[in-house]
């Protein structure tokens, strides 16, 4: 059985101790920190930019999951992975050409992530499939923290869990109630939120959703 990684997303974290919260996350057994980065034109939300990352790098061991949710994400790639990202992923909604994104990342050495939204069919995913590392399947509509978990979009996890054998990442709305299902469906790696950071215990936040299993 593949291990489960718990991802908090800082999305949720007091901003105004982000480096206090990430080493709390790391100390409470995280496993990758989840950085959502939003542009006020992807999405209805404006985060974080390179500069947060790169002032988070010494900060933390724990590798980078950096989940862009901006339009052209080719413009962005050079200073978020020279911020300190392990791993980035983009939307296949974007109108850039994939395969050059891809290629892109693979240029600065990190590993590469494609994303879907919940209304998205994984069919569009499926010819990229062999050359990334990790696929992320949106489970609410992106843009916020603390949203309900769409159920809807369970079966696309195991859309992608059956023609895939890397990372399958779910992202929204991760809670102690839905992780076991999301689990069953074949990911490995649970980002969450409000859960994780609204919580007042990290430790035993991260141990319920690892308990998954
Ligand atoms: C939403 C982001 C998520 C978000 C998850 O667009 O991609 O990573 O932070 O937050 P929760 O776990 O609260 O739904
Ligand atoms: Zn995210």
């Amino acid at each position: 059985m593949r291990k489960i990684l718990i991802a908090p997303s800082i999305l949720s974290a007091d901003f105004s101790k982000l480096g206090q919260e990430v080493k709390e996350v790391e100390k409470a057994g995280a496993d990758l920190l989840h950085i959502d980065v939003m542009d006020g034109h992807f999405v209805n939300n404006i985060t974080i930019g390179a500069a947060v990352v790169k002032s988070l790098r010494p900060v933390t061991k724990l590798p980078f999951d950096v989940h862009l949710m901006i339009e052209n994400p080719e413009d962005y790639i050079e200073s978020f992975a020279k911020a300190g990202s392990d791993l980035i992923t983009f939307h296949i909604e974007i109108e850039e050409d994939p395969k050059e994104l891809i290629r892109l990342i693979r240029y600065y050495k990190k590993k590469v992530g494609i994303s879907v939204k919940p209304k998205t069919d994984v069919k569009r995913i499926l010819p990229l499939l062999a050359m990334v590392d990790m696929v992320l399947v949106m489970t609410v509509e992106p843009g916020f923290g603390g949203q309900d978990f769409l159920f809807d979009c369970l079966e696309k996890v195991r859309e992608v869990r059956d023609n895939f054998k890397k990372d399958v990442e779910v992202d929204g709305g991760v809670n102690e109630m839905v992780c076991a299902d999301i689990v069953k469906k074949g990911a490995n790696i649970l980002v969450a939120g409000s859960y994780v950071f609204g919580s007042k215990d990290y430790a035993e936040a991260i141990k319920r959703l690892r308990g998954a299993q």
